[in-house]
């Protein structure tokens, strides 16, 4: 038979002296294991007479409590440690200060085209979308322009050489007002829509760029209840808050588009400096968009009846727009993609009050 009071003390120091997982866990195969010490003399019991037997079972199984009390209290306090460590280790500073995380901006012409949309939704009209390649019919023919007008020819129009149903050569849209067209032969009035989308015109210089943005209006509604003078306050309404003055001075220029009749170009005041264009102040004026009565052979055209319906139509150019209110002095540098200059002139994607992130650090 095994000492057991020897055997005791040597396991008892041993679990004293772990300090790892691994090596409580050698003790315990070591003790209880299949093959441990204890296993083994209880396995010895066997060969005892029984008094003896129930003596020695009786001391082993008490061993084996102590045993098993003290590996788990010893593992216990290795968790422990463990445990601590890990989060000394794993600790995160919340008060450090942060590296703000890098976000894209949004391009000035988006900015503009939301603002322009959100004015014109406050006053009822909803967003139409039409494509950047468009039929002679509808980018000119339906809009009563002439097949003589200077716009038809190769060196103002991109024209494609694919063709439409009728034969004629698809081209890239020269403004939005195809747009209205589409509407009008979709659904009857009243219709109240603004549409905002690329227009392509062969043109390119320090202020001119091959594909521009535009922003088209129209309202048809019941001959008695569009006038003149709801396009008028409609204008001043959207100018006046699109520029965030109320004193903007605003002045209706007659003017000429073959799609309506009368027309006029909106010009709004300012003062011309060398550092640039002042808006609402000074004795000169800028024409920022075209407008007027719709024709009564574009609705003829486009199946609505021009003696029972009437209204306005408005286009105006987005870049013009962007470039007046944030004052950035050239055109070009709209669609070269620097990410420095979309750093500096474009706006915070998160909250609209801001300009940039700059801005909100
Ligand atoms: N389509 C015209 C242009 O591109 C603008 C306009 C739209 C004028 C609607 C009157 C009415 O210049």
């Amino acid at each position: 038979m095994i000492n057991i009071q020897a055997l005791e003390n040597e396991i008892l120091n041993s679990i004293q002296v772990a300090d790892t997982l691994e090596a409580i866990e050698a003790i315990r195969l070591d003790v209880v294991g299949k093959n441990g010490k204890l296993t083994q003399a209880m396995k010895n019991l066997a060969q005892l007479s029984p008094d003896e037997k129930r003596q020695a079972g009786q001391t082993l199984n008490s061993f084996r409590d102590r045993f098993t009390t003290s590996l788990q209290e010893k593992k216990s306090q290795i968790e422990l440690v463990l445990l601590e460590s890990q989060l000394q280790n794993e600790r995160v500073d919340v008060t450090l200060p942060v590296d703000g995380a890098a976000s894209g901006h949004l391009h000035p012409i988006t900015r503009v085209i939301d603002e322009v949309t959100q004015i014109f939704a406050q006053m009822g009209f909803c967003v139409a979308e039409g494509p950047d390649i468009e039929t002679d019919h509808n980018n000119f023919t339906a809009l009563n322009i002439p097949e003589t007008h200077p716009a038809r020819q190769m060196h103002d129009t991109f024209y494609l050489k694919s063709t439409s149903e009728d034969g004629s050569p698809l081209l890239l849209r020269t403004h939005t007002s195809p747009v209205q067209v589409r509407t009008m032969m979709g659904q009857q009035p009243p219709i109240k829509i603004i549409a905002p989308g690329r227009t392509y015109r062969c043109d390119s210089d320090q202020t001119h760029t091959p594909m521009f943005h535009q922003i088209e209006g129209l309202y048809i509604d019941l001959a008695e209840k569009v006038h003149m003078g709801h396009l008028k306050s409609c204008i001043e309404t959207f100018c006046r808050t699109f520029f965030d003055s109320s004193t903007l001075p605003i002045r209706f220029r007659p003017s000429f588009f073959p799609f309506t009749e009368p027309s006029a170009e909106i010009d709004i005041g300012c003062k011309r400096t060398k550092e640039g264009i002042q808006i609402g102040a000074g004795n000169d004026w800028l024409e920022i968009m075209g407008c007027g009565m719709v024709h009564p052979n574009v609705l003829k055209n486009c199946g609505i009846d021009p003696e029972i319906y009437q209204g306005f139509a408005f286009g105006m150019g987005v870049e013009r727009l962007a470039m007046l209110k944030y004052n950035i002095p050239d055109l070009r540098t709209f669609f070269e993609g620097d990410s420095k200059w979309i750093q500096h002139y474009g706006f915070f994607p998160f909250a609209t009050g801001y300009r940039t992130q700059e801005d909100v650090a």
